[in-house]
């Protein structure tokens, strides 16, 4: 109901009376105006003009009802909220294990044990930030697992830039950037059987609303958040929205076996590849110019002696 009434008032500029909403919705003049009121106590700014009616001015930054919302239209048919949560991750694969299939997002404010790639802990502060796993069944080869990580990554930065105009890069294999700084990053957990991939969880966290004294001291020099950079509060709903539409644009292009979009899609956003970097993987350092990457999203690595290394994981620093 408070979803139906969030789509009514929300059409631009335009009040809607409180005698249609009501019919519409086949609910009592009193019933609506409590409606209105629990919308109010979850942040929303609704104006009310006696004999024109209601209409909402300002959505909270952060409104599971409005997010519901803006994907009527998607795979995204069903999403786990909690407020504090040990990882979404962990839920989306437990939720997947017990049945829970294809289009099912497990959305979080806080997480307790936030899961980073390397077996880090990932920085999860309350209300924040996004904290959002989502469930596929891609019915793909274990081996192509690494494209549901790059298709991820084009979504995420895609949708931050389309909905904040700030120039996000990703920094390979899968962070996402801002001026060199990370601003996210994606963890694709998978299970398999032997031939194909039973189930696979991408797992997506963004600082979004994030005061840069706020990092902790051992990220604070490379991690940033979107506010940071443009000194407003930030909508998470909004840019959610946006990456689970971008995630089934990509998601259906990999399902037609389009995986050479995919490919030249992170190619576009990358601003790994043309620099020299340096890898630390396995108490290793490896250092060379990244050329390219391969269809399995590996780094092709032109080292200073000549010959070619290809990379499949690591920490990479860009050094120019
Ligand atoms: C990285 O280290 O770059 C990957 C970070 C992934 C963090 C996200 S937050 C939502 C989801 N749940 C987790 O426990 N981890 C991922």
């Amino acid at each position: 109901m408070l979803e139906k009434i969030i789509k009514a008032l929300k059409v631009q500029d335009k009040f809607v009376s409180g005698e249609q909403l009501s019919k519409s919705l086949g609910i009592t003049r009193a019933a609506l105006w409590k409606k209105i009121k629990t919308l109010r106590e979850k942040g929303f700014r609704i104006d009310a003009v006696s004999a024109k009616g209601y209409k909402i001015t300002k959505s909270p930054e952060f409104s599971i009802e409005e997010l519901n919302t803006l994907i009527t239209d998607t795979i995204w048919k069903e999403i786990f909220f909690f407020e504090d949560i040990d990882s979404t991750n962990t839920t989306a694969m437990e939720l997947a294990e017990k049945g829970f299939t294809h289009g099912v997002v497990v959305l979080a404010d806080s997480q307790s044990k936030g899961k980073g790639r390397r077996g880090r802990i990932w920085f999860s502060p309350s209300k924040s930030s996004i904290y959002m796993s989502v469930i596929l069944n891609p019915g793909i080869e274990p081996k192509d697992a690494t494209l549901l990580t790059l298709l991820a990554a084009i979504a995420c930065a895609q949708a931050i830039r389309n909905t904040t105009g700030l120039d996000i890069k990703i920094k390979w294999p899968n962070d996402i950037t801002l001026n060199g700084k990370k601003l996210g990053g994606i963890l694709t957990e998978i299970k398999s059987d032997t031939e194909k991939i039973a189930f696979a969880v991408i797992g997506i966290g963004i600082n979004i609303n994030i005061a840069p004294e706020k990092f902790p001291v051992d990220i604070k020099a490379i991690a940033t958040s979107i506010s940071e950079h443009t000194g407003a509060t930030h909508s998470r709903t909004l840019i959610i929205a946006e990456i689970l539409k971008n995630i089934e644009r990509w998601y259906n292009a990999m399902a037609k076996g389009e995986y050479q979009t995919i490919i030249s899609g992170w190619k576009k956003l990358t601003s790994t590849l043309g620099k020299r970097v340096s890898i630390n993987a396995n108490q290793k350092t490896i250092t060379g110019f990244a050329e390219d990457i391969d269809n399995d999203g590996a780094l092709i690595l032109k080292l200073d002696s000549g010959s070619t290394a290809k990379i499949n994981s690591g920490d990479l620093t860009e050094l120019g």
